[in-house]
């Protein structure tokens, strides 16, 4: 039985007719730009995230420079987060000329371990730059702690939790904003780039509206600041209005793939994803431990089940980022994590037995292998 990692085919047959039709309609109205999908996105999901504003943008990793920027990170400015991410997290931080500050990270849940934080802070830090990652949030109740205490901002990097909150305070809401990323690759994917930013800040919106576009002011052709172009592609809108319809069964479905998997792994010798109490877990990925990945990959290979390493060499190990860390063996918690982390298919049109399938293989490589 094939498996693959995700299903972009059964994913648009799903909505086939709701995206045809928006899509149709922008095509044939030629309102290309900032029309009345990007209103309706931005409206939906500032609502289910109880947000005020809702900026949608080309991509993630724009939502998150031009928060930043918005939020004012500058030269000279500390940003703590982690090494073990998608390069955006750390890049943009790079980009605004401050400097991302790595530490470690919890290996069970994969995201920051809030006890590295406090440790980490200078004089010059401005704020904490938690990443979400895999489906569900940090642990906001200490970092939010942290960051009163220190008076810190916190900026969320939401790439991979459109719809997550942690004790029902939903992205956006834990400081002073966050950046969602609308991948192809995302629960809630465009058929291209698209992202958002979510705040509750009257001034960070409103300059990330002006840097969205240019840096241009209220007034057409008057610009306030340097900036970018940013906008989402109204055509990347209306698909995503039709595919936001149908999120949360998608993440039902994805939840139930885990728990079968959560199931039929446990009490063998791997190390299954810990989701923190109070997050609800949107299951971006299902990433697990193993000492023997490339006997696994291998494994799962030669019967059509794909996998994935999310993410193979730490950010502080590759040359651009190679000034904010101390090298190899620095963040030891992260380089062991990357050695070993292997994600394995969880995605919304996954069916019930393809999950069986999954967890049986792993669990005849595990009994039949003598440590995983
Ligand atoms: C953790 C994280 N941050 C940032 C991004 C950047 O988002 P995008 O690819 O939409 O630019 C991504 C997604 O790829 C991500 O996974």
């Amino acid at each position: 039985m094939r498996v693959p990692f995700i299903d972009l085919k059964a994913q648009y047959n799903d909505v086939k007719a709701e995206i045809d039709s928006s899509v149709q309609e922008v095509l044939s109205t030629g309102a290309y730009v900032l029309g009345k999908y990007n209103k309706q996105l931005e409206a939906s999901i500032a609502e289910r995230h109880q947000v005020k504003h809702a900026i949608a943008v080309n991509s993630g990793t724009d939502a998150l420079r031009i928060l930043m920027q918005a939020a004012g990170i500058e030269p000279g400015d500390e940003v703590i987060t982690t090494a073990f991410t998608f390069v955006a997290s750390v890049e943009t931080i790079a980009q605004l000329g401050a400097t991302p500050v790595l530490v470690e990270i919890d290996p069970a849940t994969f995201c920051i371990d809030p006890d590295a934080i406090e440790a980490a802070i200078t004089p010059r830090t401005k704020a904490i730059l938690p990443i979400h990652l895999f489906g569900q949030l940090c642990d906001m109740t200490k970092i939010k702690a942290i960051a009163d205490r220190h008076g810190l901002m916190i900026l969320e990097d939401a790439a991979q939790v459109t719809f997550g909150h942690h004790k029902g305070i939903y992205t956006g809401n834990w400081g002073h904003g966050c950046g969602i990323s609308f991948y192809v690759t995302k629960n809630l994917g465009a058929a291209g780039d698209g992202g958002m930013i979510l705040t509750n800040d009257d001034e960070i919106a409103r300059r990330c509206l002006s840097l969205r576009i240019h840096g241009m002011g209220r007034e057409r052709y008057y610009y306030d600041e340097i900036g970018y172009t940013s906008r989402l592609a109204e055509l990347q809108a209306a698909v995503l209005c039709a595919k936001l319809q149908k999120l949360d069964d998608w993440n039902e479905n994805r939840a139930s793939v885990a728990m079968v998997y959560l199931e039929e792994l446990s009490g063998l010798d791997l190390h299954l994803p810990v989701t923190l109490e109070g997050n609800n877990n949107t299951w971006h990925q299902f990433t697990l431990r193993t000492t023997r990945r490339e006997e696994l990959i291998s494994f799962l290979k030669e019967r059509e089940i794909d996998s994935g390493i999310y993410y193979p060499v730490p950010l502080h190990l590759h040359a651009p980022y190679g000034a904010y860390g101390a090298g190899e063996g620095s963040l030891p918690l992260t380089e062991e994590v990357s050695k070993q982390c292997l994600s394995i298919p969880v995605h919304q049109h996954m069916t019930q037995d393809q999950a069986h399938f999954v967890a049986s293989s792993i669990r005849e490589f595990a009994l039949k292998t003598v440590s995983v």
